[in-house]
């Protein structure tokens, strides 16, 4: 069944960094929608940060845990802006339950800008800690086809993220 425009869930994709978290909640505030963080949700369902559950877990049980979460996320709730992590858009199923249920952004940055970032997300993302840098480098292009296939994406370099939450707001509308 499809669902109304008006009632589809708006969802924030991207890379770690790019400021998903901060625009969603912004965003959320202007639309007067509920605003969701699926790994602030997967940290409270699970009573563990994402960095304790990459390492007492391991990736694959996160990203189970991530797919459990977003799937049903979409299946059961309308009308909120939810920001994802910047991986569950590699999984096949998080990918089209999003674009079922919702209006997908891809918040998009170029390798400069994020690098001026890295030093700020370190600590907190796994991801990052296991990998030199022209890895980095490549997840982050390989990431970013991903990301842009077949969604709205809006260019985060030099906007703030007020600037940017606004401009969304007008392209809702
Ligand atoms: C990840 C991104 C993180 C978090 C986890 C894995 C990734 O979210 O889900 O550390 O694989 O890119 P943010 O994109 O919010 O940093």
């Amino acid at each position: 069944i499809d669902i109304p425009l008006n009632q589809k869930n708006i969802i924030l994709i991207g890379f770690m960094g790019a400021g998903k978290t901060t625009i969603g909640q912004l965003l959320a505030e202007k639309l007067g929608r509920r605003f969701l963080d699926a790994d602030q949700e997967i940290e409270r369902l699970h009573g563990m940060p994402v960095t304790e559950i990459f390492k007492s877990l391991g990736e694959p049980a996160f990203r189970q845990m991530e797919k459990d979460y977003i799937v049903e996320l979409c299946q059961q709730s309308r009308e909120q802006v939810v920001s994802l992590g910047g991986g569950s858009f590699m999984q096949d199923e998080i990918r089209s339950a999003c674009l079922h249920s919702g209006i997908v952004y891809h918040l998009d940055l170029t390798w400069e800008s994020w690098k001026e970032r890295f030093a700020e997300l370190i600590d907190t993302r796994p991801i990052l800690q296991s990998r030199s840098i022209e890895e980095i480098e490549e997840l982050f292009n390989s990431r970013k086809i991903i990301y842009a296939d077949n969604h709205h994406t809006v260019n985060v370099d030099t906007l703030t993220p007020e600037q940017i939450a606004d401009h969304m707001v007008r392209h809702l509308r």
